[in-house]
């Protein structure tokens, strides 16, 4: 179905919040759009984006109820319209249409040159998840692949004491992760670090907690991705013929930046399968996350010191 050229309310005149959400979701959800970058449907999209236009955080759900009656400005409702048919003609993902991401309750700035935030192991940061595996609160933390730098600014807010490293390829990535550390005023405590993986790393370089979201999707799932995805980085998806190529390498290395009692955490999404096939004999703990049943595991140092020792 193509947009509506006569929407059933005119387009662009004085509404409601409530009313602007019912016109954009009916034009998104007509558009068979895909929603995995953050929002579950058309109706959960179109309450953020009338949000975002109000100047309201789409911090959380039920995002809508308290303000449907607002009333938004004919300039707004044009705003509203216009980003809705940025959405479904470009079919970028609505974190780039808007400029900003949403992760267990905070926003993070992205834009085209970083992937959309969304890991798994964002809500185990939020909530004291890793407790059972950390002896301590961990004093020195890496963000290994950090893109917007969502997870490292996570981890800097959960554990006010630590030191957080955060990594990546990507100058890209990089220039847009020192975005979200300026906003969160985390200078002096949030380092950025341009590396391919472990090799801009000195030997001194140790941590109680690393946190890993690589890039995962096996070649033949990148051929098939909709069109949302093709907008993001392939550097932040492609993981190589079984998705592991960059596990790979990661985990091999890992022990050596890992204090005694360190920790792992590991974002393998869909690719648990592949992970085993590649590490059959690595006890991986495996977590469950709200929105997503293991695609997480937790590796301790000793695990990985024996699984990779030379
Ligand atoms: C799946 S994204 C995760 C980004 C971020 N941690 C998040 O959860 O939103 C993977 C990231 O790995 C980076 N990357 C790809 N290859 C890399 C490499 N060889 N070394 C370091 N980072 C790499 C990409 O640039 C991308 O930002």
């Amino acid at each position: 179905m193509t947009l509506p050229a006569e929407p059933a309310t005119p387009m662009s005149s004085a509404r409601t919040l409530g009313a602007a959400w019912a016109l954009s979701a009916q034009v998104l959800k007509a558009a068979n759009l895909d929603y995995g970058h953050g929002c579950a449907s058309a109706e959960d999209e179109a309450a953020w984006l009338v949000l975002h236009v109000a100047g309201l955080p789409a911090s959380e759900a039920p995002w809508f109820a308290e303000h449907a009656e607002q009333a938004l400005s004919p300039e707004q409702a044009q705003r509203v319209d216009a980003l809705t048919v940025q959405r479904v003609t470009t079919r970028q993902p609505m974190a780039y249409v808007l400029g900003e991401a949403w992760l267990v309750g905070l926003r993070f700035a992205v834009d085209p040159r970083v992937i959309v935030p969304r890991s798994f192991i964002a809500e185990l940061l939020d909530d004291g998840a890793l407790d059972p595996w950390l002896i301590e609160p961990p004093r020195r933390v890496l963000d290994m692949c950090c893109g917007s730098g969502c997870l490292a600014i996570l981890a800097a807010l959960a554990w006010e004491e630590a030191e957080v490293d955060a990594a990546d390829l990507s100058p890209d990535a990089l220039a847009v992760a020192e975005i979200n550390r300026q906003h969160y005023a985390l200078q002096t405590r949030l380092h950025l670090l341009a590396s391919d993986l472990w090799a801009a790393f000195a030997p001194s370089q140790v941590y109680d907690l690393v946190l890993c979201n690589p890039p995962y999707v096996p070649t033949a799932s990148m051929q098939t991705l909709p069109e949302e995805y093709r907008h993001e980085p392939s550097l932040a998806l492609a993981g190589g013929a079984d998705g592991m190529d960059l596990v790979r390498r990661f985990l091999q290395k890992a022990p050596a930046h890992l204090s005694d009692h360190g920790v792992v955490v590991l974002e393998v999404g869909n690719e648990r399968a592949a992970f085993e096939a590649a590490f059959p004999s690595l006890p991986a703990i495996w977590l469950e996350t709200e929105l997503h049943a293991e695609g997480v595991c937790v590796l301790l140092a000793h695990d990985l010191r024996e699984a990779f020792a030379a």
